[in-house]
């Protein structure tokens, strides 16, 4: 069993990074600059987000955050959106979710430029994703991706499974999957016999948030296993979906919560940013 390790790559693509912001810099005196907008207080939002701020200074992006509180309304973070919009030092816009409820997710994603759309969730970055086309990818399937190729794993012709159906995670892996020529099953919450389904995966991709849901007897031996979920414990400890300790004497690859998928995510925020910056005119 081999530990697909986050941490180490996404260390090494920030140094990468590093380099590229140098030399935009260098050769066209552009650095690169994303917008980050968060509403409300929820904990684990305003944790990412830092997390977020301070991997973009690290590599030398210029980042701002903009705190909402949730009593704003839709407007004014459409006026903010239209604004970053139309600033040329920002190349990236994010919106981090979940937006407060009554705010409308799908209208505030759409206000976003696409040119800017770095968490690729605009429709049209989706459609083109869906489309085999280039565009801006959703940063933690893309840095599952990147994981995945980093152990020279290549997904052509194998049975993968995700379970979850998200916009954010669920959906866009499937879709990088398929594109990657697997054969693509999406399992969620309506789904009658997981069990029958993930015992069939040779890649199997978890982003629930639940942990334990993933057990050994629900895995092919020789798997790989994926595990996007990131979950708190009651005595405080990070885990994700699957039950690591037993999963992963059966797996082949497998990666940790934390250090595996996670870190991921930031890295391919930054490469997103880059790619975005890349683009000016
Ligand atoms: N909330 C949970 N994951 C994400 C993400 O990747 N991007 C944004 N914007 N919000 C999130």
């Amino acid at each position: 069993m081999t530990i697909l390790d986050g941490k180490a790559l996404s260390l090494k693509i920030k140094d990468e990074m590093k380099k590229e912001v140098e030399e935009l810099k260098q050769t066209r005196n552009i650095v690169p600059g994303l917008a980050v907008i968060l509403v409300g207080d929820d904990p684990a939002s305003h944790t990412y987000v830092k997390m977020k701020a301070k991997a973009c200074k690290e590599v030398g992006i210029y980042s701002i955050t903009h705190e909402m509180p949730s009593s704003i309304s839709e407007a004014e973070i459409i006026e903010t959106i239209e604004m970053m919009n139309k600033n040329p030092n920002i190349d990236g816009i994010l919106v981090q979710l979940p937006l407060p409820e009554h705010i409308d997710s799908t209208k505030i994603l759409e206000v976003i430029s696409p040119k800017k759309d770095v968490d690729g969730f605009h429709p049209y970055n989706v459609g083109r994703l869906t489309s085999g086309l280039d565009s801006f990818v959703p940063c933690t399937p893309l840095g599952v991706m990147e994981l995945l190729n980093e152990y020279h794993i290549d997904p052509k012709g194998m049975d993968a499974v995700v379970v979850g159906a998200s916009n954010i995670v669920g959906k866009p892996m499937a879709a990088l999957l398929l594109n990657a020529n697997a054969t693509v099953d999406i399992c969620h919450i309506y789904t009658k016999d997981l069990k029958s389904h993930t015992q069939r995966a040779d890649i199997l991709v978890v982003g629930v948030g639940k942990p334990g849901l993933i057990t050994e007897d629900m895995v092919k031996e020789g798997a790989i296993v994926i595990d996007i979920g990131i979950n708190k414990t009651e005595d405080g400890k990070i885990v994700g979906d699957v039950d690591f300790e037993h999963v992963s004497k059966k797996a082949s690859f497998i990666t940790p919560v934390p250090g595996g998928v996670g870190p991921m995510t930031i890295a391919m925020l930054l490469k997103n940013t880059i790619k975005a910056a890349k683009g000016r005119n």
